[in-house]
């Protein structure tokens, strides 16, 4: 049976970079040693993180006045160090989208230092849109304005970047990372935990506009961006192996055609299975139209126990992981950059015959 892999993370890889990297396993490039037994100052594991952030580099477009940095303690680490570094004794603005939003706003606020205004929030309505942000609203004086440009459990994504004036846009990318056509320029951070669009869990990447570096010192060194960047991210042993599978990744998807190619391939995913919701007297989505979200599809069947009898014969049927999050119920389809059309094709045509049989 194939088995179709709809986590939201850790998700599916491209077959062909787990193929590869199989193939490389036990012996690197002839060197007897496998990648995850390389010292990670070896001429051989240095170009393997150069390689991957050249490459990253070329995918997104990345300006050279910003910094790459591949980091640990995922996501969620950031939302203390994005505050930490760049808005102690300042204010620093949220944008409440969802769950994730709502932890980097508790993490900021727990630093005791650093003022947290949230400057719009769709909580009115379960998350379900995206609010509008005014430009009025920003106070040029705050240290930044945080956004979560894909919300991974509510389904819903930034479809244009707000302006901030001259406050920088911090931007947790974690879940369309790889998978939008936002511009670097726009952010002054972006951060994303890699085990979604970029690789294994267990990395972070932090691209930081060099500017933002020059704040005051950070108690933790680990915790201190200028420190991490002075050192190109090797300041302690970083997550080697994660690290050479992004770099696969980023092979991959160079292969394909970049993010232009890419993205056309995520929109028809999406397009395929939105419109088998829309067209179904039994499925909804919860999100406004013109918030939805490319990688993260939600869709509820309004009965509780209908949703628990799809999802026991949806794993039955090889369809793993499409439970939706435990505080939004029904189900979740992540279609992220390696999850491929025939998995959603296959879906779709699930989801039509469940539907004709429970009818
Ligand atoms: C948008 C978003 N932010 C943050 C996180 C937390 O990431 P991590 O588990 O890497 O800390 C996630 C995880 O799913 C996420 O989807």
């Amino acid at each position: 049976m194939t088995v179709y892999n709809f986590s939201a993370g850790p998700a599916v890889l491209p077959r062909p970079v787990l193929e590869k990297a199989q193939s490389e396993l036990l012996n690197y490039r002839g060197s007897g040693m496998s990648v995850m037994e390389l010292s990670h100052r070896s001429s051989l594991f240095e170009a393997i993180i150069k390689d991957a952030e050249a490459l990253l580099r070329k995918l997104m477009g990345i300006p050279e006045n910003y910094q790459v940095l591949f980091l640990q303690g995922g996501a969620s680490l950031q939302f203390s160090m994005i505050p930490l570094n760049l808005a102690q004794n300042k204010k620093a603005l949220y944008v409440n989208t969802g769950s994730w939003s709502k932890k980097a706003i508790e993490a900021a606020k727990a630093l005791g230092n650093v003022t947290v205004e949230v400057v719009a929030s769709s909580e009115d309505q379960n998350f379900t849109y995206i609010p509008e942000i005014s430009e009025d609203a920003i106070d040029q004086e705050a240290a930044y304005l945080h956004i979560t440009t894909n919300n991974t459990i509510e389904g819903t994504a930034f479809q244009t970047i707000p302006q901030a004036g001259n406050v920088p846009i911090v931007a947790d990318m974690s879940s369309n990372i790889l998978a939008n056509d936002y511009r670097v320029e726009d952010f002054g951070v972006i951060y994303a935990g890699a085990q979604k669009n970029i690789g294994p869990a267990g990395l972070t990447v932090v691209i930081i506009r060099e500017d933002l570096l020059n704040d005051d010192a950070v108690f933790a060194p680990m915790l201190d961006y200028r420190l991490q960047a002075k050192n190109d991210s090797l300041y302690n042993t970083p997550p080697t192996y994660a690290i050479y599978i992004a770099k696969l990744v980023f092979e991959w998807l160079e292969e394909l055609g970049g993010i232009p190619a890419i993205l056309e391939q995520d929109r028809q995913k999406a397009a395929l299975l939105y419109e088998t919701i829309e067209a179904s007297a039994l499925y909804s989505s919860p999100v406004a139209v013109d918030s939805r979200s490319l990688t993260n599809i939600p869709f509820v069947t309004g009965d509780k126990a209908l949703d628990q009898r799809f999802n026991e014969e949806a794993v039955k049927a090889g369809f793993e992981n499409l439970k939706g999050h435990r505080s939004v119920g029904g189900m979740r389809a992540s279609l992220y950059n390696a999850f491929p059309l025939a998995g959603v094709q296959a879906l779709v045509d699930f989801m039509k015959s469940f539907e004709a049989e429970v009818k």
